[in-house]
C-alpha cells in the first residue's frame, strides 16, 4: 500500500512521520525530492527566484520517474507499506500554482503528463494549515515558502481533494503534534 503526506510547506508532515516510523518500523520511508542527483537539481532550482516554471516542472517528474523506478516500485512489489513525504499531489498543487497564467489549466496537464506511467497513492493524509502560518513556520526562506504563493498551492490542494475525495483524509495541521499522529495512525489502519 502506498501513503503518501501532503500539504503546503510548514504543515508539520516531517514530524507525524517521525512518529509513524515508531508504529510501523517495517514501512518504507521515503520522499520526494529525493536524495539524489535529480533531487538535487530540483533543490538548486528552488533557489532560483526567476527559474523558468515548466523547466521546474520536468525536474521534479524526473525526480518522480527516478523515486519511482528505484524505491516506489520495489517496495510495492516486495508487498511493502510505503510512506512517502510528499509525492504527486506535490507537483500538482505547486507546479499548478507556479505555471498559473503560463499554460492553460495547468492542473490538467500536470494530471495528464503523469497519468500514463504513474502510481497513484491508496490513502493521502492532507495537513491542512493557513498559509500564512504555513509561511510563518517554514521561516520564508524561499519563493515558495512566501504567503501569496502558498495561497495559491492551498487553493490547487482543495481542488485536488474534490476531484479525489476518496484518497485524502484531512488533518488539521494546527492540533498538537500528538492529535495529528494519532489521525495518521488510524486512516492508515483503516485503510490496511
Ligand atoms: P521539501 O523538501 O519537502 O520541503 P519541506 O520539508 O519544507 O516540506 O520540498 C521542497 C520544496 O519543493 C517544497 O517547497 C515543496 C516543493 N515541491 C514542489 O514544488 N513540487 C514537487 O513536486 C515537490 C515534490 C516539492
Amino acid at each position: 500500500m502506498l501513503v503518501t503526506l501532503e500539504g503546503i510547506d510548514g504543515s508539520g508532515k516531517t514530524t507525524t512521520i517521525s512518529s509513524l516510523q515508531e508504529v510501523y518500523p517495517n514501512a518504507v520511508y521515503t520522499l520526494e525530492p529525493t536524495d539524489s542527483w535529480y533531487g538535487d537539481a530540483v533543490r538548486n532550482s528552488i533557489n532560483v527566484n526567476n527559474a523558468d516554471p515548466l523547466a521546474e516542472l520536468f525536474l521534479y517528474m524526473a525526480d518522480h520517474a527516478y523515486h519511482l523506478q528505484t524505491t516506489v516500485i520495489p517496495a510495492l512489489d516486495d508487498g511493502k507499506l510505503v510512506i512517502s513525504d510528499r509525492y504527486i499531489d506535490s507537483r500538482y498543487a505547486y507546479q499548478s500554482a507556479s505555471l498559473d497564467g503560463i499554460i492553460e489549466d495547468p492542473l490538467s496537464y500536470i494530471e495528464k503528463i503523469h497519468q500514463p506511467w504513474t502510481i497513484l497513492p491508496d490513502l493521502t493524509l492532507y495537513f491542512d494549515i493557513p498559509p500564512e502560518l504555513g509561511a510563518q513556520r517554514s521561516g520564508s526562506t524561499n519563493k515558495f515558502e512566501q504567503t501569496s504563493f502558498l495561497e495559491k498551492v492551498h487553493e490547487n490542494y482543495e481542488k485536488i481533494i474534490s476531484k479525489h475525495p476518496h484518497r485524502f483524509i484531512r488533518i488539521d495541521a494546527t492540533l498538537p503534534p500528538k492529535d495529528m499522529t494519532q489521525i495518521a495512525i488510524k486512516s492508515i489502519a483503516n485503510s490496511l
